[in-house]
Parts: C-alpha cells; sequence; structure tokens
C-alpha cells in the first residue's frame, strides 16, 4: 500500500500557512539629511532616498497610511568632529527630525539610531586613540546621546556599535534623567559583514581607516551570538537584534530558541540592493524574492524585521495579493 499519508493534497488547497507576514511587522528605516532639501536618491540603493527634515515627515506619513507602524531613523549632520559631539546636540538633525515627525505623527514609533560613526569624521563607532576605538569613554557619549533622543521624543533608542556595556550605561543614564520608559533595541549579534557597503554611501559613515572587525562580531561565530545577545538581555534590552538577516537566518533562529525576548533583525543595505539590482536585470521577479525573503525572516523566527523594502511590501500585502 501506498503511504496513506499524501502531503500534496493539503498543499494544493494551499490553505494552511505556518507564517504569515504582516505589515506590523516591518520597520522602515530612514535616512534623515540636514544637507539638502527635498529627497535625493541614494545611487547604490535603488528606491531609496536622503530625505530633509521637512520631506521626512511625508515619508513617515506616507508610511503610516499603508499601515506601517514604526520608522528606525539615521542622521546625516552638517557638522562632524572628532568626538561626534553633534550627535547629542539638542537642535541636531535627528532631535529635530524626531520632534517634528512626533508632532505630525504621535502613533508612529519612532526609533533612533544610537551610533556615532555618522557625527565623527574618522567614521568610527566610537572614540578613538592612537587608531583604537576606545570602549568605556564612548560609552558615556552614547549615554548622552540616548538621553538627547529620548527628550526629542524618541519611543526607542537603537544602540548600533557594538560596544560591550553600552545597553547598560544607556540604561542607566535614561533612567536618572528620568526617561525610564523610553525602550532599549540592541543591536545585540552585529556582524562585520560587506553587505552594509551601501549603507555607508546611504548614510555617509564609512570610516577612514581600519575596520569594524575590533567591534562587529565575526561572520565564522554563532555561539558567540547567544553570548552578545545573553550580555544585552541582563543589561536591560528590552529587544535584541541579529544583523544582517538574510545570510544569518540560522543566528536569528538560534536565538528564538534560547530567548524569548521581542526580537528583531535588520534586512540590511545589502542584501536590498542584491535583490534590487537582479530584478532591474531581470534576472530575477524582485517583488517575488522581495515576500519570500521577509517571510523566510520572520520564519526563522523575528518579531520584528527593519527592511528597506517595508513600503513596497507593505503595499503588496495590504491589496491581499497572494505571496504563493
Ligand atoms: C552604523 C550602522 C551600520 C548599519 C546600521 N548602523 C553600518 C556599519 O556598521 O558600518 C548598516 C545598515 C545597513 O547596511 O543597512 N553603526
Ligand atoms: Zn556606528
Amino acid at each position: 500500500m501506498f503511504p496513506a499519508v499524501r502531503m500534496r493534497r493539503l498543499r494544493t488547497l494551499k490553505l494552511i500557512k505556518e507564517t504569515r507576514l504582516s505589515t506590523d511587522d516591518l520597520i522602515l528605516p530612514l535616512f534623515i539629511d540636514e544637507n539638502i532639501a527635498g529627497k535625493m536618491p541614494i545611487e547604490s540603493m535603488p528606491g531609496q532616498y536622503r530625505f530633509s527634515i521637512e520631506r521626512a515627515v511625508k515619508e513617515v506619513s506616507e508610511a503610516r497610511s499603508l499601515g506601517i507602524k514604526s520608522v528606525l531613523l539615521f542622521g546625516i549632520p552638517t557638522k562632524k568632529d572628532e568626538t561626534g559631539s553633534e550627535a547629542f546636540n539638542k537642535e541636531g538633525v535627528i532631535q529635530r527630525a524626531v520632534r517634528v515627525i512626533k508632532k505630525a505623527a504621535e502613533d508612529i514609533v519612532v526609533i533612533t539610531d544610537l551610533c556615532l560613526c555618522e557625527y565623527t569624521t574618522h567614521g568610527h563607532c566610537g572614540l578613538i586613540e592612537n587608531g583604537i576605538v576606545l570602549n568605556d569613554p564612548t560609552l558615556e557619549v552614547l549615554g548622552k546621546v540616548a538621553v538627547s533622543q529620548a527628550e526629542a521624543g524618541a519611543d526607542i533608542v537603537a544602540p548600533s556599535g557594538m560596544m560591550d556595556g553600552m545597553v547598560k550605561a544607556i540604561r542607566n543614564s535614561l533612567d536618572t534623567e528620568g526617561f525610564a520608559d523610553t525602550a532599549i533595541m540592541s543591536y545585540a549579534a552585529k556582524y562585520n559583514s560587506a553587505l552594509y557597503g551601501p549603507f555607508r554611501d546611504a548614510a555617509d559613515s564609512g570610516f577612514m581607516f581600519g575596520d569594524r572587525s575590533g567591534y562587529q562580531m565575526d561572520f565564522h561565530n554563532a555561539r558567540e551570538a547567544l553570548r552578545e545577545v545573553e550580555l544585552d538581555i541582563a543589561e536591560g534590552a528590552d529587544i535584541v537584534m541579529v544583523k544582517p538577516a538574510i545570510f544569518y537566518l540560522d543566528i536569528i533562529a538560534k536565538v528564538r530558541a534560547k530567548f524569548d525576548v521581542p526580537l528583531a533583525a535588520y534586512n540590511v543595505s545589502g542584501e536590498y540592493s542584491m535583490i534590487k539590482a537582479a530584478s532591474e536585470k531581470e534576472f530575477l521577479n524582485g517583488e517575488e524574492v522581495m515576500i519570500e525573503c521577509l517571510t523566510a525572516i520572520k520564519r526563522a523566527g523575528a518579531d520584528l524585521i527593519i527592511t528597506y523594502f517595508a513600503k513596497e511590501a507593505a503595499e503588496i500585502l495590504s491589496t491581499g495579493a497572494p505571496s504563493k
């Protein structure tokens, strides 16, 4: 007798979906540039732009009307210096942007990137001495940046510099200054990845010397990611993140299996640009690959997906087009 179970029966009905991608899962990253008016296309990321503060408000309200609940803001300042002091200027690009965005759309969850690399002349994520990124002195600055972002109205701060002890330092600063309700989404397991190339273009955060291997994770390591996540949870992270996403689905799955905290995954610029470029060349169907990619990240165990595809995916999801 042929086995009684035939897997095809249900498959043809397309009834069972273990994973459902929803617009609620998506966080849209936005680059806000103090040096421009209107919007400026990012060459290495087709379909993505840098926005002026004014124009960013419009972009956020468009995203909101598509059902996107949250944005992640990166700032490109007019002034950079050795120590990234513009990052905690009350009138800095991000602080001003958060204030106007929150005023225009109260119900949007505003997440601010919390790092120094867009604000330092050397482009590294921390303070430098003799060509080395200093961990502990950087923590003090991160605390100040966090407070200034919370003061401006950020709901969540997202430290992305992979400094040891950053979550604890930021939690302490926020609590001391009366921002106990501001959440922390930590880039807990952030790998030193070549997939960030287009972003550095977009955020003008490329570094002048060396690389980020002194603080970002080695992509050969998986167990180390679990230690990073464990530490950040102990330090008070509300959400932990794995980054990049598609090349790191194993890490997402491992973190999901081991910890019960909310988990975000960052579908990074290189992952976006590869799909866009191949789609422009008609090597593949960009929309289908996009939905498959985002669904895979969710299936691996992410609760939230930070993705440049957010608006495009939201449009497709809202038309109820079957995702196959
Ligand atoms: C900087 C930062 C980077 C990204 C987010 N924050 C780049 C880097 O670490 O060099 C990458 C995002 C992307 O590639 O989409 N702290
Ligand atoms: Zn950085």
